[in-house]
């Protein structure tokens, strides 16, 4: 029997997304669902229910058809909320909470118990909470199956299939918390295995059926989504006309680069010098959230005034987090992508059905690897990310051939010293942003009054929080001294160690 991906129910948990990147990574095929989806899942092995921010007990709090999820037969793991719930269900109650638990706790278990999910564990190691409310009465079929150092249970057996979890295994802060998934996971049936080769193969078909004879227009930047998405569209053998828009905020030649790469790739492209348009509407404007909003818009007029009426499906780069994300909350993430992914001209064809987005089910470092697959050069599937506002973002106050000229050249150089000492791979990102203020040194015994450049280079996993990268002094060393040689209108030069929060990535 073909099973579907593993379910995971979101309750709306800030790690939910995890627990799917997790099991995925222990190399089975799983996807999110809201509750009320439930009877969409198909024939899952095995059902998680994630945590969540709301209380079982409010009115109105995020429920699930019990019956139905009995029904299903699988095994089932509630994990903080998802326990609660399961908790409620089987006769037990919740006792609200008055202080909120988070942070690290114990998971003690008795070895010689028989208990699948902590098969191969130790007796005892750190688990991660984050909740308020506790499982208070418990049924007399209930079996405690750990507990944490004040011999509270953290964790429930209900029955043969049904498990719950008060902690967040999800969370590398607990330190076993992988074992205890693959545990409770490998109780499932034939298991859908995940592999990026067999998926691509299932994305080409999908796009194939999707696109269905239909003409496809893609935006192409360059970056590492657009690019993967033009080569599936392309293994697909789908008619699509790539349009990418040089905005004039692009680093040192990156125009003709992507030219050159999807020449070599075979992939048609066309480029639209945009770049006279978007310095002018810049024009003086110095307000961060402003020029957002004017390249935003700019973007989509230019993009769809090229598209004209030809465009019967647009597809996008969009990736999973970015599903969820403008899904479920309303977080930073979601504002970023807004002007490019969700704007108002494109929830309106997506409404019709005209919008193909086949990277959707995939994180970023999934679609890193079906780049590799797709065949597409190294350079291009480990790039940096790019902000969609371009240098904009990196220039403080007001944008101007000038000062993205100086950019551009510092940037050059930080990323090909990155390159050189071996760096560039381990780094999230990283790039030269102008500080507008101009300071006192020294050229050929003058005095000179120019502006100041930071370089910011961090590590993280997803861009929702980031540390500043711990780069070698000589490294950095000689960047700086690379760049005060030979870029003109730059005297000083700064290493940014802030991380974020409460800094972000990006300079604006
Ligand atoms: P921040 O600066 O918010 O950035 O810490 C997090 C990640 O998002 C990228 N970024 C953007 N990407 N449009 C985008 O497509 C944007 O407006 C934008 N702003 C930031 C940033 O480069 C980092 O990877």
């Amino acid at each position: 029997m073909d099973r579907d991906p593993i379910a995971v129910i979101d309750f709306g948990s800030q790690y939910t997304q995890l627990i799917v990147r997790r099991i995925r990574e222990l190399g089975y095929y799983s996807r999110l669902f809201q509750p009320s989806e439930l009877d969409q899942t198909g024939n899952p092995a095995v059902v998680i229910l994630s945590g969540g921010p709301r209380s079982t007990l409010e009115e109105g709090a995020p429920d699930i058809d019990f019956d139905y999820l009995c029904g299903m037969g699988v095994p089932v793991l509630g994990v903080c909320y998802g326990m609660q719930l399961l908790n409620q269900k089987f006769g037990g109650t919740v006792a609200p909470g008055n202080k909120r638990e988070f942070g690290p706790a114990a998971l003690n278990i008795d070895p010689s118990d028989s208990c699948p999910l902590f098969q191969g564990l130790s007796a005892s190691s750190q688990i991660w909470m984050s909740h308020s409310d506790t499982v208070e009465n418990l049924t007399d079929t209930t079996k405690v199956i750990a507990r944490n150092d004040d011999g509270v249970p953290v964790a429930l057996q209900y029955d043969e299939q049904f498990f719950g979890i008060q902690f967040h295994p999800e969370v590398t802060h607990s330190t076993e918390g992988i074992p205890l998934l693959k545990n409770f996971v490998e109780l499932g049936q034939d298991l859908p295995h995940f592999a990026i080769d067999s998926f691509k193969d299932y994305l080409v078909g999908r796009v194939r059926e999707e696109v269905a004879g239909r003409k496809v227009v893609c935006g192409v930047s360059g970056g590492v989504d657009s690019s993967v998405l033009a080569a599936l569209l392309h293994e697909a053998k789908v008619d699509t006309r790539n349009i990418f828009v040089d905005t004039g905020l692009l680093r040192q030649n990156e125009a003709a680069e992507v030219k050159a790469l999807f020449d070599s790739f075979g992939i048609e492209i066309e480029t639209i010098d945009a770049s006279e348009k978007f310095l002018t509407a810049l024009k003086g404007k110095t307000d961060p959230e402003e020029k957002r909003r004017i390249i935003g818009r700019l973007f989509v007029d230019i993009f769809f005034d090229a598209v004209g009426d030809d465009v019967e499906l647009l597809a996008q780069g969009t990736l999973y987090p970015d599903v969820i994300e403008s899904a479920t909350s309303g977080s930073i993430a979601s504002t970023i992508k807004t002007h490019h992914n969700r704007v108002d001209r494109i929830m309106e064809l997506k409404s019709e059905g005209r919008v193909l987005e086949p990277l959707d089910e995939l994180f970023k470092d999934e679609v890193r690897a079906l780049g590799n697959v797709l065949g597409l050069p190294d350079k291009v599937v480990n790039r940096h990310p790019f902000p969609g506002p371009g240098l904009a973002v990196r220039c403080p106050g007001e944008v101007t051939e000038e000062r993205l000229k100086i950019i551009r050249e510092a940037d050059k150089i930080f990323i090909d010293g990155l390159h050189e000492h071996g760096q560039y791979d381990n780094v999230w990102q990283a790039y030269a942003a102008l500080i507008p203020v101009k300071t006192v040194g020294v050229k050929g015994d003058e005095r000179c009054y120019e502006f100041a450049l930071s370089l910011r280079a961090v590590t993280s996993e997803d861009a929702m929080t980031a540390e500043w990268a711990q780069l070698p002094y000589e490294v950095l060393g000689d960047i700086s001294a690379k760049i005060l040689n030979e870029v003109d209108g730059v005297n000083r030069v700064l290493y940014d160690i802030s991380t974020k929060p409460p800094a972000s990535i990006e300079w604006e």
